[in-house]
């Protein structure tokens, strides 16, 4: 029942049980465009079938739908008990989840459609862009609400992660969103040219550093110390990790437009700030991990803890890699080859999708009144099938990446190019079966974790916890 003496549970269960739906479409769709760049007529030339449009909605269903629902699941319940009060608003909060759904509903009718504004991470059209804001309005007031009436003086460290994110989120939507509609389903960027490039890439860099890294560090720090059983490796490094991460994501974006029309200084900025970028990422990785110092042998016998320290060892190794790419001589060779989308995955796969299912393991059985998943063993399976899957998948993508930018650059005596295109293309068939291999193992693995959550919730009562008297002092 609904009052304010329990946490609202029902919002999380529901944006829980969605990440899994959702993490299944997304991955599922993920396989079938994987497939589709080995066997180019898989769908028959059906145009909203095709390649072009699928895409999209892969990225948009595993970022904002399977990703999205985790970090609605996890703020709302980090922030209820870390404040030891309940939401500020179960109808705003309602509005959240319904609304989300909405839109990733609307998104996966209209990108098959070919409806699009071809900006990328940002396709929805203005109608959907609109909807959006509101519930992310919603969302912020919900979060900062629940921050304000809380019954703890702290504001644990979670949080600020969680409300950074919230922030800056809003802030990239509306700007980078700011359109001309011409049509109900069609609209014009307000912004042209270099502008237009650079707006959207100051979009697109932090919707990776906030929406797939800040959040997800909210999660981290809440989620491992709890599984781990021990407090924080260091507090003190959590507030300096948060404040040199949030500072220095903005002004990377530029790395994605290296030898383009944009200034040449602008372009180099970026790459600096990315190459700093590097050492508050790895304050945070060393923090998660060290989290476990004095535990370490709970890793041997608990799969979910696996799952969250594999996470964080990806998240240093992407975040390595990126400024390693940012390098403009780097990026030269990196660029349009199928690196990037190795680096990509071991981001979204290896941190954002590990760190995502430890976490929904540890929530799902608390959310229906059971002390753990129905089954342990297939936690185990899912956390063995899943790393296989993607050590396949990003080393693949390694490979094709650095031969093709070989190829592309490789010149012979006469000055003209070695290999045509296509020959890269057709040395790049055999990685591309071993990437479709990854996803499917990685699939599957999301595929035993609906098993297990839909065996974890039958037969149990949905169960929202007390909230503990003032006196009970520690986070709970
Ligand atoms: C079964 C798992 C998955 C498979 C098989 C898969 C496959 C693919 C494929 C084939 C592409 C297109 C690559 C290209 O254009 O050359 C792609 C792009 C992308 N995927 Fe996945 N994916 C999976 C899971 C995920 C997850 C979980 C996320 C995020 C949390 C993700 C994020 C992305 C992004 C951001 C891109 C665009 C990359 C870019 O434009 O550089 N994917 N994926
Ligand atoms: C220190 C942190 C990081 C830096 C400096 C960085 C840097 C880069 C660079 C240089 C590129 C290639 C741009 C290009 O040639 O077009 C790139 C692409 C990308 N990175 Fe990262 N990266 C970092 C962390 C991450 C993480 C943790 C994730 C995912 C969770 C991620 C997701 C992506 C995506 C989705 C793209 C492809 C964008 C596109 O072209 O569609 N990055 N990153």
């Amino acid at each position: 029942m609904a009052t304010e003496s329990t946490y609202n549970y029902k919002v999380v269960r529901q944006f829980a049980i969605m990440t899994v739906v959702w993490g299944v479409v997304g991955m599922l769709v993920g396989v079938i465009i994987a497939a589709q760049l080995i066997w180019p007529d898989l769908t028959y030339g059906i145009p909203w079938l095709s390649y072009g449009r699928l895409r999209p909605l892969h990225t948009n269903a595993v970022i904002f739908a399977f990703g999205g629902c985790a970090l609605f699941a996890s703020s709302y319940y980090v922030v209820q008990r870390t404040s030891h009060a309940r939401l500020f608003s179960d109808g705003l909060a309602a509005f959240t989840f319904w609304g989300w759904q909405a839109v990733i509903v609307l998104a996966a009718v209209t990108l098959p459609l070919g409806i699009t504004t071809a900006k990328e991470y940002a396709e929805l059209e203005w109608p959907i862009d609109i909807l959006i804001a509101l519930v992310w309005v919603a969302y912020a007031i919900v979060f900062f609400g629940t921050l304000a009436k809380r019954k703890v003086e702290h504001i644990y460290v979670a949080n600020w992660f969680f409300g950074a994110f919230i922030l800056t989120i809003a802030v990239l939507h509306i700007v980078n969103s700011a359109e001309v509609p011409v049509t109900f389903w069609k609209s014009y960027s307000a912004y042209a040219g270099a502008q237009d490039a650079m707006v959207q890439w100051w979009y697109g860099h932090n919707a990776v550093g906030f929406f797939l890294t800040a959040g997800f560090l909210g999660m981290m720090y809440y989620f491992v110390p709890k599984q781990a059983g021990r407090p924080v490796y260091s507090y003190r490094l959590s507030v300096v990790h948060f404040w040199a991460l949030i500072f220095t994501y903005m002004w990377a974006g530029p790395h994605h437009l290296h030898y383009t029309a944009l200034p040449d200084w602008a372009q180099s900025l970026g790459m600096i700030f990315s190459l700093i970028l590097l050492a508050p990422s790895w304050g945070g990785m060393i923090n998660g991990i060290m989290t476990l110092s004095g535990a370490w042998h709970k890793l041997r016998t608990d799969p979910i803890l696996k799952f969250l320290i594999v996470s964080l060892s990806f998240y240093g190794m992407s975040t390595f890699e990126g400024p390693m790419m940012s390098i403009k001589t780097v990026n030269a060779l990196s660029h349009y080859t199928d690196w990037t989308i190795g680096h990509v995955h071991s981001g979204a796969l290896g941190w954002v999708g590990l760190v995502t299912m430890g976490s929904m393991y540890y929530l799902i059985p608390r959310l229906f009144g059971r002390t753990e998943m129905y089954s342990t063993r297939l936690i185990n399976v899912h956390f063995w099938v899943s790393t296989i899957g993607i050590v396949l998948y990003i080393a693949a993508m390694w490979i094709a990446g650095v031969m093709q930018g070989l190829m592309w650059r490789a010149v012979g005596d006469d000055g003209t190019l070695t290999y045509s295109f296509v020959e890269s293309v057709k040395a790049t068939y055999p990685f591309y079966a071993i990437r479709l291999l990854g996803g499917l193992l990685y699939l599957s693995g999301m595929l035993i974790m609906f098993y297990n959550m839909v065996k974890t919730i039958a037969g149990n009562r949905a169960v929202d916890a007390a909230i503990p008297a003032p006196a009970a002092a520690a986070h709970a």
